[in-house]
């Protein structure tokens, strides 16, 4: 399976030009398997998840609906202010292949009458057995239209090799079409990879819905099918789905047995027991902080999951105590030898930094152009000196050891 390496990110909102981890070829430390954003509100944070969001979104729906979601607002709002130039992403995956990174470069414009397409599109990967040297192509679009190399190994100045395509649909990724043949196994890796992605939008509202009972595999955005996946392991995998709910009720004081049932109209229901109380509890009763709880148990124990994950503010809504156990819980899911994860997250909680090596947080700050930047917080001044102290890297970022707001440009 594919990992993340690094992404440059270049006008998409307040991310005029940003890049995280190794987005060169042969050099550049990789992002580690934990990725923590900071910083002051409005910095940029969301965005940097949401351009995760918006790629997985190009590729499901294509990219005139991925602009056009409603809290993006359409392309002319997530060009950079006074940018004319396309929305582009260059990501750096791992294909298992050590020192072969696959380099995904992907521009957004927009066409005559203004409706997002696809400007630009390609693959590049440095050639089986050289060890140095640059990568080559292997597709390379332009407005729809240019070379594909198949098979595993071929690309670049091998013309005759290449075949010439054109797609119908300019709004559709060439990932997205190319990968469904079976010609071109690294495309079909790297969509299968991004279709994986889980960016969590989770509203605990959606979680107290009684949607209509049926297992299902996987958890939605908003998390309103937490039952569905629940009754999906209770039925496949009743040793995972114990695991999960011993997450939740070790951490929600109070509880002390979920069970997943069918009301007489085919709905479907959590039910909660309570210490203290004769009757149960259904979702609709329950808090908020218990039912997200729930969620990224049903996230964290999956024995399959996801290889990449999003989540912006995990601490919203849980109890202080709660937020460093449920870091460490990330920390612990992303060091699994079998099916490891990549989480991303965003944060405002020190105490969830506590949790986080220097190495693992990047620290999102505004210019005095009024674009992003993005630090790591191990290449901050003595941080990663204080931290081998035994100073807890929350507690630093707490007492302004990460420097103030201005200095974002230094
Ligand atoms: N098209 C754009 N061009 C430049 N900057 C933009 C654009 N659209 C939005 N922004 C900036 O991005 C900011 C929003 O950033 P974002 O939501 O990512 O912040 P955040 O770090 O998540 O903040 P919070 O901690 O409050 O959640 C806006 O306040 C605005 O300054
Ligand atoms: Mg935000």
């Amino acid at each position: 399976m594919a990992r993340l390496l690094g992404i440059r990110i270049k006008n998409f909102r307040s991310l005029k030009d940003v890049a995280i981890g190794q987005v060169k070829y042969g050099s550049g430390e990789a992002l580690p398997s934990l990725i923590c954003f900071i910083g002051p509100n409005g910095s940029g944070k969301s965005t940097l998840l949401d351009a995760f969001g918006f790629i997985a979104d190009c590729l499901k729906d294509g990219v005139e609906p991925a602009c056009d979601a409603p809290h993006r607002g359409g392309i002319d709002r997530l060009r950079s202010q006074g940018s004319e130039e396309p929305i582009e992403f260059e990501i750096f995956f791992d294909s298992d292949d050590e020192g072969r990174p696959i380099v995904y470069n992907l521009q957004i414009g927009s066409d005559e009458k203004g409706i997002p397409v696809v400007v630009k599109e390609s693959l590049r990967q440095r050639r089986k057995g050289e060890a140095g040297g640059k990568p080559y192509y292997f597709l390379s679009l332009k407005n729809g239209a240019g070379k594909v190399w198949a098979g595993q190994h071929v690309g670049g100045r091998d013309s005759k090799l290449a075949s010439r395509v054109k797609l119908d649909d300019r709004s559709r990724l060439g990932i997205g079409t190319l990968g469904n043949l079976s010609d071109h196994p690294r495309i079909t890796m790297l969509r299968r990879y991004i279709e994986e992605w889980y960016l969590s939008y989770f509203v605990p509202d959606a979680a107290r819905e009684r949607p209509p009972a049926g297992a299902q595999r996987w958890l939605d955005r908003r998390g309103g099918n937490v039952g569905n996946v629940l009754q999906y392991f209770q039925r496949q995998d009743p040793e995972n789905f114990e695991a999960i709910l011993k997450r939740v009720t070790a951490s929600i004081p109070g509880i002390k047995k979920i069970t997943v049932t069918t009301s007489d109209d085919k709905r479907l229901l959590l039910k909660f027991d309570e210490r203290g109380y004769k009757d149960p509890f259904f979702q609709q009763s329950m808090s908020d902080g218990t039912l997200k709880m729930l969620a990224y148990s049903v996230l964290l124990a999956d024995p399959a999951p996801r290889p990449f994950i999003g989540i912006e503010e995990p601490e919203n809504g849980l109890y202080v105590q709660l937020i460093e156990v449920l870091a460490a819980q990330f920390v612990q899911q992303t060091r699994r030898k079998k099916a490891p994860t990549q989480i991303l997250v965003t944060t405002h909680s020190p105490y969830f930094v506590d949790a986080l090596k220097p190495d693992q947080v990047w620290l999102i700050r505004k210019g005095t152009d009024g674009f992003a930047r993005a630090k790591r917080v191990a290449d901050l001044p003595n941080v990663a000196e204080m931290v081998k102290q035994g100073i807890p890297l929350g507690s630093l970022w707490y007492s302004e050891h990460f420097g103030r707001e201005t200095e974002a440009d230094e």
